[in-house]
């Protein structure tokens, strides 16, 4: 049925069929009309690939000066085409660009602006380049860049995170297995522990940028080309290591953005934990930390209300960072080689993930940086629950000679007893220890306070203030000085 006719609908109803539409100058030799709307809509990318401008004209100079080195094309050809490119650069930075839909994508939005602007020779860019090495190239630029800027986003965490640890090295806080009172740790200790954590996070983005540092450039549409072109001049120049070794994984692959998306992942859940963590111990039963007015928000009906709101969206927002790991992973698993349209949707997920983690770790390291502790609050819990229980059963061990299974009966004895007298270890007399075990004498009242307990867990990466004093430095050293990682 041609285009033009109507058609009746299931329901009766004349249906309109779309005028047909001039076919598109890119690639439109071979149609004699256009795409439906419809069609239009859901090939377009360039509502959100438009954002790789920068990528998509930095591969397109590399690509034209080699063609010129190569004398693939003409040297004045490629020096309107980078004249023609640069210009458009600075338009589009300057926000006088008008995106086509109708151009599809950011690659033909960009070549078609380059034929109005210098004629002809825009017409021998694409010599020897498919738009599916093309895109491969600017994604994978794309989330190089995105790597560097949430490195640097990780590093401000890691700050803030470090700058508590040094004002807190020595505060008492409770150290909690399956939330309940544990062994007394300090809070610097616990910072310091998303330190390791956001580090391991910079480690994973910076195998992935490694690994993914590549040139899918001149790979062609899928089988490479015939022209003489010089890849490792490409690579070079956009900063890519080597050219990548096959042209079919080269337009197929999108390892480097699940990869990105992996580690972004795992990143997402480390920022909900502290998120978490911020949320509860803000809570009034908590009470252990307060966060400033400016991450904060009040209630409409409760005047009383400080809601930790940014937090909850940090621990809220890991869902979208997963669920575009898992958008991705879906939309690759079933393709067969080489490219297909399907690898379009690679990008949503990839701006979403990184823009997310940009604010959220924005978020972070304002929420890190401003919070103030509650140093009596949290002793006052540490204090409760027996927390140097292990302390008294170690003591056992070493003082006594006593076996660990021993002293843990022992010691659970002796909580029982404090327990009921309603007391702490500390506060509970030799006498009542002694009537347990008589072995016991007046040195454990040396191991039963908090600070003793902290004091003695001086063993690597343990809890004793000096410990934490020492890896803080470290970790500024290794997380925020100028050395290599
Ligand atoms: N906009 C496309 C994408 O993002 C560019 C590649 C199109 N290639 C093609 N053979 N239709 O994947």
């Amino acid at each position: 049925m041609s285009r033009k006719t109507s058609r009746k609908a299931p329901g009766g109803k004349p249906v309109r069929a779309a005028p047909v539409r001039a076919a598109n100058v890119q690639w439109g030799g071979r149609f004699a009309g256009g795409p439906a709307e419809a069609m239009e809509r859901i090939n377009a990318s360039i509502r959100f690939d438009k954002r790789m401008w920068a990528q998509d004209i930095a591969g397109s100079l590399a690509h034209a000066a080699m063609l010129a080195a190569q004398g693939i094309v003409a040297k004045a050809d490629a020096a309107a085409i980078a004249g023609g490119l640069d210009a458009i650069a600075r338009d589009i930075a300057a926000g006088n660009f008008e995106f086509k839909v109708a151009m599809e994508d950011i690659h033909m939005n960009v070549e078609a602006a380059l034929a109005e602007r210098i004629g002809a020779p825009a017409g021998r860019l694409h010599t020897a380049r498919s738009r599916n090495d093309q895109v491969a190239t600017d994604m994978r630029l794309w989330v190089r860049d995105a790597i560097d800027g949430l490195d640097a986003r990780l590093s401000g965490v890691q700050a803030a995170l470090l700058d508590q640890a040094a004002a807190h090295a020595a505060t008492v806080m409770p150290g909690f297995t399956h939330l309940q009172t544990a062994q007394p740790v300090t809070f610097g200790h616990h910072m310091l522990a998303y330190v390791e954590m956001f580090g391991r996070d910079r480690g994973r983005l910076a195998d992935c940028r490694k690994r993914g540092n590549e040139s899918p450039l001149g790979a062609g549409a899928l089988a490479g080309t015939s022209f003489p072109i010089d890849r490792a001049m490409t690579a070079k120049a956009l900063g890519f290591d080597r050219p990548m070794a096959n042209s079919l994984d080269a337009v197929s692959d999108r390892d480097f953005a699940l990869e990105f998306l992996a580690a972004a992942a795992i990143l997402a859940v480390h920022c909900s934990r502290l998120a978490e963590e911020l949320v509860i111990w803000s809570s009034q039963p908590f009470a252990f930390v307060r966060l400033s007015d400016a991450f904060t928000t009040g209630s409409s009906m409760m005047p009383q209300k400080r809601n930790p709101d940014a937090a909850e969206l940090a621990r809220g927002k890991a869902g979208r960072v997963l669920g575009a790991f898992t958008a991705l992973a879906v939309v690759l698993k079933g393709l067969p080689l080489a490219y297909g349209k399907d690898m379009q949707e690679d990008k949503e997920p990839v701006f979403d993930a990184a823009d997310t983690l940009d604010l959220v770790l924005a978020a972070m390291a304002g929420m890190i940086a401003d919070l103030t502790v509650d140093a009596v609050a949290m002793r006052r819990v540490a204090e409760q629950g027996f927390p140097t229980a292990t302390d008294l059963a170690d003591w056992l061990v070493q003082a006594l000679g006593i076996p660990f299974r021993e002293a843990h009966h022992i010691t659970g004895r002796i909580v029982r007893r404090a327990e009921e007298r309603g007391v702490s270890l500390a506060e509970l007399p030799l006498a009542e220890m002694q009537a347990i075990d008589q072995r016991i004498d007046e040195r454990v009242h040396a191991v039963l306070t908090v600070e003793a307990a902290l004091a003695s867990r001086t063993s690597l990466g343990g809890t004793a203030p000096k410990r934490v004093k020492a890896a803080i430095a470290a970790a500024r050293r290794r997380w925020l000085g100028k050395t290599k990682r």
